[in-house]
This record gives C-alpha cells, sequence and structure tokens, in this order.
C-alpha cells in the first residue's frame, strides 16, 4: 500500500505530545456512535464510510459492486463517482438496502449534471457529494507518461457516446486529464452551489474543504456537511494532511453541520484521531479498492473490521 502525506501525517499526530508531564489522568477518548446525518434519517451511521473512487471496472470488473455491497453488509454509506465504471442505476440495483450517496462533478452542459442529479435522487441516492476540489485535475505525471487512457472494455458507466468513451483515448498525454478539461465546468464559483441546491432537495456535501475560510463559506452557502479531503493527495502537491486541516476547521465549524474526513485512513487509530478532532464520520479510500480489488471476501472482511470500531 503506499504511503503518502495523508498517512505520514497520521501517523506522527498529533505533533506535541508533551513528555514527563504527568499524564497520570489520561484517560481513554470517549466515542459515541451518534451520527445522525441525513439529519431526516433515523439511522445512526457507522463512523466509516466509502469515498467515491473513479473507474474502479480499471482495478477488477467487480470493484464497483463489491464495494457497494460491503458498505451495505456493514450499514455504512457507499458513494459512487460520476466517472465511474458501473452507472447509478446498476449500483442501485446490486445494493438496494445500501445508503447510497452520489459524488458529483459540474459539467459545463449543465444538462448532464442536471441529468446525474435526477438520476440519482429517482435511484434512491441520499446526498449529493460536489466534490469542490477538482475543477480541473492535476498534472498527474505518471497518467501524463503513460498516456493513460481506459482500455476499449470499459466505460464510463453514467454517460452514452462522448461523455462516455472519451476518456477512452490518450492524445497528447493522459485520457483522464484530456476528460477532465474537456468536460467539466473550470469556472464554477460559490454562486454554482446555489444553482445546485435548487435542482434538488437531496442534502448536499461539500467534498474537498482543507481551511477555515472555506468551511464557513460552505455554511454560508447552505451545505448540510463538509468532508475534509485532499483528493487523497491526488489533486495539488504540497498541500497540508486532512488530520492536520481538521481541528482548525472543527474549531470555526463550531457544530453548525457536520464534518467528515477522509485521506489516510488506514487503522482504527486513524479513526480515534479523526473523530477526537471533531469529525463525526472519516471515509476511506484505497484500502477498499485494494481490498475489493484483491479478494472480493477480504473486502468484506475488512468492512466488518472497521464496522466493528464504528461500534465501539
Ligand atoms: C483511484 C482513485 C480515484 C479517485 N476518484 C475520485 C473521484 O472520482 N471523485 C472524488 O471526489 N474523489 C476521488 N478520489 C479521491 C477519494 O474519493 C478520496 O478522497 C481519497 O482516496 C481518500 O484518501 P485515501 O485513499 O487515503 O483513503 C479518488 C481516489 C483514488 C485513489
Amino acid at each position: 500500500m503506499c504511503h503518502h502525506g495523508n498517512t505520514g501525517a497520521s501517523y506522527i499526530w498529533p505533533p506535541h505530545c508533551q513528555i514527563l508531564n504527568d499524564n497520570s489522568y489520561c484517560s481513554p477518548p470517549h466515542i459515541s456512535n451518534s451520527g445522525s446525518y441525513p439529519p431526516n434519517s433515523q439511522k445512526n451511521f457507522a463512523l466509516m464510510a466509502n469515498s467515491p473512487p473513479a473507474i474502479t471496472g480499471l482495478l477488477n470488473g467487480s470493484v464497483g459492486f463489491c464495494r457497494s455491497s460491503a458498505a451495505q453488509g456493514a450499514g455504512t454509506i457507499y458513494v459512487l463517482s460520476t466517472i465511474s465504471t458501473s452507472s447509478i442505476e446498476e449500483v442501485a440495483e446490486a445494493a438496494p438496502n445500501a445508503i447510497k450517496w452520489f459524488q458529483l462533478y459540474i459539467y459545463k452542459d449543465r444538462n448532464v449534471t442536471l441529468n446525474l442529479v435526477s438520476r440519482a435522487e429517482r435511484a434512491g441516492f441520499k446526498a449529493l457529494v460536489l466534490t469542490v476540489d477538482a475543477p480541473l485535475f492535476g498534472d498527474r505525471r505518471l497518467d501524463i507518461k503513460n498516456k493513460f487512457s481506459l482500455p476499449s472494455h470499459l466505460r464510463l458507466g453514467n454517460f452514452e457516446g462522448e461523455l462516455s468513451t472519451k476518456i477512452n483515448n490518450a492524445e497528447s498525454g493522459s485520457g483522464l486529464n484530456e476528460y477532465v478539461m474537456s468536460l467539466f465546468d473550470a469556472s464554477v464559483t460559490w454562486n454554482d452551489i446555489k444553482w445546485l441546491k435548487s435542482i434538488t432537495k437531496l442534502p448536499l456535501v461539500l467534498k474537498g474543504i482543507l481551511t477555515p475560510q472555506d468551511a464557513l463559506l460552505a455554511i454560508e452557502y447552505g451545505a448540510a456537511a463538509i468532508v475534509v479531503s485532499n483528493h487523497g493527495a491526488r489533486q495539488i502537491d504540497t498541500i497540508p494532511a486532512t488530520i492536520e486541516a481538521l481541528s482548525e476547521i472543527t474549531k470555526a465549524v463550531n457544530g453548525r453541520i457536520e464534518i467528515y474526513m477522509d485521506g489516510g485512513v488506514r487503522q482504527g487509530v486513524d479513526v480515534l484521531k479523526a473523530l477526537a478532532l471533531g469529525a463525526k464520520m472519516v471515509f476511506v479510500g484505497r484500502p477498499m479498492l485494494w481490498g475489493c480489488a484483491t479478494v472480493d471476501d477480504a473486502a468484506r472482511d475488512m468492512i466488518q473490521h472497521e464496522s466493528y470500531y464504528s461500534h465501539l
């Protein structure tokens, strides 16, 4: 498993441990599983959920379904990516009882986004997760070097025609970057949050918040929750690890909306640290991918294990 800034930071946090400081009064942190999001739900959620990764079909044709059925089995949340190789409807059919959220990118052609939103609503998805840190993609040098594109037997499951297959070719560098640059709307602003809220009744979660200032704007513009995320450190070099950004954001938000975190969550103690710093729930990305890509059952076991932590 690769280690990036997020995982490293979780290993070292907290950075200011004091030695020889009479710690005899310390007690273990108390954790209450009182997650109540979305607010209108009666159900208490597990503390760990599935981050939305794109094009999971590259790893193994059934990874998307493995993740959704594992989430269903564990009663946790599954987030489907806009640019997944499985469609909204396929996932809804494969895991009808999973709590499903839909991760959204805003396309230049707003009808594309409108269509995704209404299909997610129809298919019973419970929230929209707008990824706000990727209006355009970072220079993923390996993707450029390798001329990354989707093999011809795979396509983006949520679309037809060019929107589905443009990613199967790389003209000058990375096919993924070319897809994003030509189709995603890089001009989105906070006003587009208003637009999004006007076209859906689903709660809106903003994923990719890293500063208190942006967290406050998220509240001002009506987000139901935020995910403190740096896209698994895949977007911008030298940004802070999410565990480092979390506590300042928690202070600024001051309980007004729920805060979730992803990035580098690899073991129970990472979950505990995030909860201690104010997150209501964490998401995991790569561990679920690697688990499902390797052995279907291993991933199920892994999420059961996560579920164990969620009920402590
Ligand atoms: C292969 C891969 C594809 C991803 N695709 C998306 C995506 O389509 N949309 C998105 O919001 N985040 C995407 N992410 C970021 C994850 O949702 C999540 O923020 C990140 O993986 C969390 O970090 P972790 O992998 O350390 O748990 C992707 C991550 C990976 C590893």
